[in-house]
């Protein structure tokens, strides 16, 4: 574990006093660990005792022009693999779903790049209190990763959800999280397509397919856990942003194209995106009127960019790996080896999107691995989590890595 780096953020819970024992276990496995306090905080543990453990200068001011000079808040939301927020109040969780950002603590979490965890601590009436959960919920939706609460006996003599979970449960999480074994892809850059295009018509309509991104988004997700530097570039999804990846939101093929030539170089680059093979010639600028008694309106289309090819043949950086997909609604694996020979692509999914396949959209998949001239892998079917953690192992081994 040395070499890793925590940035833990202390918010004012009576749990606040456990936050000196966490600083000391992670350090006892050569982590380091930058403490941040907010007001309410310093006045329940001692920044010098935290600054004695950690061997780390403890921050807790955001208008020090001393410490900006130093470190700036940026660079110290950035520098750290992974945000801890032990204990978290109502207020940081209220602040964080808000995208509040009045102090130092705050800042760092609305200015970070980097996954962050929470141990919220607070009292149970708290804790269940409608607009708790709406916080906590948000920030799920955002990506952020929970840790208890645990139920127990309260400071304030009350019982239920509500205490900071032990500090042997919150480093075990953290280790999960830091494992370097499980990031074979570090110091990897990936890039993702995903979700559908949407290609005007005038300013209110579009043409636009079924793909829910889900597939995508987990692919992109699976390679961040396993420490690649992932951008991925999505059409309008109603999922959320993978937590730990840079995504692009775009809307038309031609945007999604140059959002990944904007990515490039990468090392590998994989195509889910349902990308609209065609789009309306002409996009009004204004809503198109239905006129009394007049023709409806003929659509002309034009063909859109072909993103898997254009990265399959870039001259300039052509990634050492690209992978696309082929939904295919008849005879699955020949129609997949034609796709990859004329896409230039090195590797091709294939899976049957035939009406009942509920593959659009659904939470599972059953692909055909086609790597080369070789026979096909049929993978079982499986939920789109475990295809994108399987196809990542399988990037990890040809990218001449370990797989997670
Ligand atoms: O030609 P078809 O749409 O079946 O090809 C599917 C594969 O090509 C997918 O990997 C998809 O992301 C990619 N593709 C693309 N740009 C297009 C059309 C498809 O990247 N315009």
């Amino acid at each position: 574990m040395s070499g890793r780096r925590v940035l833990l953020i202390i918010t004012g819970g009576i749990a606040a006093y456990k936050a000196q024992e966490l600083v000391r276990r992670l350090k006892e496995r050569g982590i380091a660990v930058r403490c941040v306090l907010t007001r309410a905080a310093k006045e329940l543990v001692s920044p010098l005792a935290l600054a004695a453990l950690s061997g780390e200068k403890v921050y807790d001011d955001l208008f020090s022009l001393t410490d900006e000079a130093e470190m700036g808040h940026i660079r110290l939301s950035r520098e750290a693999d992974l945000v801890v927020v032990a204990p978290a109040t109502a207020d940081i969780i209220a602040k964080m779903a808000h995208g509040l950002a009045d102090d130092l603590a705050s800042t760092l979490l609305l200015a970070t790049d980097k996954p962050v965890l929470v141990a919220p601590a607070m009292n149970p009436f708290m804790w269940r209190h409608p607009a708790t959960q709406r916080n906590v919920a948000q920030l799920i939706h955002d990506g952020v990763e929970f840790v208890g609460p645990a139920e127990g006996d309260m400071a304030c003599g009350e019982t239920g959800p509500g205490r900071l979970v032990e500090p042997d449960v919150l480093v075990e999480r953290i280790l999960v999280r830091l494992e370097p074994q499980s990031q074979p892809l570090r110091g990897v850059r990936a890039l993702v397509t995903s979700g559908p295009t949407c290609e005007a018509i005038d300013p209110v309509r579009f043409i636009a397919n079924r793909s829910s991104g889900r597939q995508g988004h987990a692919i992109a997700a699976a390679l961040a856990r396993a420490g690649a530097q992932v951008t991925l570039v999505s059409g309008p999804v109603a999922i959320p942003d993978p937590p730990g990846v840079h995504t692009v939101h775009v809307e038309s093929a031609r945007d999604m194209l140059a959002a990944c030539e904007a990515a490039l170089p990468v090392d590998v680059a994989v195509c889910a995106a349902a990308v609209a093979d065609w789009r309306p010639e002409m996009s009004a600028p204004q809503k198109l009127k239905k006129e009394e008694g007049a023709a409806p309106p003929v659509l002309r289309l034009v063909e859109n960019p072909d993103i898997l090819a254009t990265l399959s043949r870039h001259e300039r950086a052509r990634p050492r790996l690209v992978v696309g997909f082929a939904a295919e609604t008849g005879e699955l694996e020949a129609a997949a080896r034609r796709k990859r020979a004329k896409k230039g692509c090195d590797w091709i999914l294939a899976n049957d999107v035939s009406p009942g396949s509920q593959v659009f959209g659904g939470e599972r998949n059953q692909v055909l691995l086609i790597t080369g001239d070789g026979p096909a892998e049929a993978w079982p079917e499986l939920c789109k989590e475990e295809v994108a953690r399987r196809l990542v192992a399988r990037i990890a081994l040809a990218l001449g890595r370990t797989a997670p």
